[in-house]
């Protein structure tokens, strides 16, 4: 089993060093291979990402891929999120699953990871005039959406699905195509709301979602939501998976610039996507299970500063790999 770690910038490097020691602690037969990654790689390599970077992950069992992204970069056109499009297209991880829990809430948001606004045409027009197009191909609606009903039906057979079909085309179109879908899963109730309500609702009362399936951009803003609900971007994992080929796990949280370096990052999401990749990267579910309790009762006991608490991010991790050997 092999995977490759991809730290990152801004916390990458502090968080990402906590899933390499659980990793080693649950797992010790996986072999991880570290790789640069977004601005870390720009400084050193003039690119986001490098072709044996891509080949490497490509090669992988399972992508681990910290946050990218740093203020040095903002005003250059070789940008490091650039990485993150060229991954996720190249492993054709349609599928970002954006899990928020705490308390009554359980919802899982799917979130469309390779279409929309962040791949359609862009550009200037010659009056200076930017543009970026969100295009969608029912069959990429089709096959997200089949996703979430699948997902739904293994969980509590609610499908809420996004959009802002009061507007957009590619909206209008997302619904007809999960309508018709629909048919073909009796078991699962689905609805639909637009997304600025469905915002409204996160805030109002998340625990009615189940599953929530949702195009890009739409999710990409909604899971900062949910996260914040359940406890803030210091807990929130994604998995990104495609129908085959090596899985990208990414914490859903940026580079957090205004605490990096500091050794205060919560690296709880970091963990639970750690847990994500043993179940639906390497296949280990018990290891997962292991982890994710061992990162709740750490949630307890020491906290970090995001959290009110005051625990670092080493020390976090110290509360998690020292409850393995309790557990097992
Ligand atoms: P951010 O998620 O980095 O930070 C938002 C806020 O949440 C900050 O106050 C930060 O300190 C806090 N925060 C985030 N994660 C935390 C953690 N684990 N522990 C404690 N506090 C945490 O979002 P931003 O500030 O808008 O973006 C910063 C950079 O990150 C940008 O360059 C952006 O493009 C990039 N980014 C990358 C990813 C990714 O690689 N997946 C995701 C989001 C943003
Ligand atoms: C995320 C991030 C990325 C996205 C950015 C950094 C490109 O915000 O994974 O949520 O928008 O997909
Ligand atoms: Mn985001």
């Amino acid at each position: 089993m092999r995977v490759v770690l991809l730290p990152g910038d801004g916390i990458g490097p502090e968080v990402i060093r906590e899933a390499r020691r659980a990793l080693e602690a649950l797992v010790p037969e996986v072999e991880l291979e570290e790789r640069l990654v977004g601005g870390a790689s720009i400084r050193t390599t003039g690119e986001p990402l490098t072709g044996e970077a891509l080949e490497a992950c490509l090669a992988a069992d399972a992508v681990f891929k910290g946050p990218v992204g740093d203020p040095e970069f903002d005003a250059q056109d070789v940008r490091p999120e650039l990485a993150l499009f060229t991954l996720r297209k190249a492993l054709d991880v349609y599928t970002n699953l954006r899990p928020a829990k705490a308390g009554e809430i359980d919802l899982l948001i799917v979130r469309e990871l390779v279409g929309g606004l962040y791949f359609g045409a862009k550009g200037v027009r010659d009056d200076g005039t930017v543009f970026d197009t969100c295009e969608y191909h029912p069959r990429q609606v089709e096959r997200i959406a089949r996703r979430a009903f699948e997902l739904a039906r293994t969980r509590r057979g609610r499908l809420t699905s996004v959009d802002k079909a009061n507007v957009l085309e590619t909206s209008r179109m997302w619904r007809r195509v999960v309508d018709e879908l629909a048919a073909e899963y009796p078991d699962v109730a689905v609805g639909h709301m637009l997304v600025d309500n469905a915002a409204m609702q996160l805030v109002r009362a998340p625990q009615q979602f189940d599953v929530i399936v949702t195009e890009n951009t739409f999710g990409d803003i909604l899971s900062d939501v949910a996260a914040e609900v359940t406890g803030g971007l210091g807990l929130a994992p994604s998995a990104s998976l495609g129908d085959s080929g090596p899985g990208l796990f990414e914490p859903v949280h940026g580079s957090a610039p205004d605490v990096a370096g500091l050794g205060v990052a919560n690296p709880a999401a970091t963990l639970r996507t750690t847990a994500l990749l043993l179940e639906h990267g390497l296949g280990r579910p018990e290891e997962a299970r292991l982890l994710d309790e061992a990162v709740d009762a750490a949630l307890a006991a020491a906290p970090t500063r995001d959290l009110g608490g005051t625990a670092t991010t080493a020390e976090f991790g110290d509360a998690v790999v020292g409850r393995f050997a309790l557990t097992r």
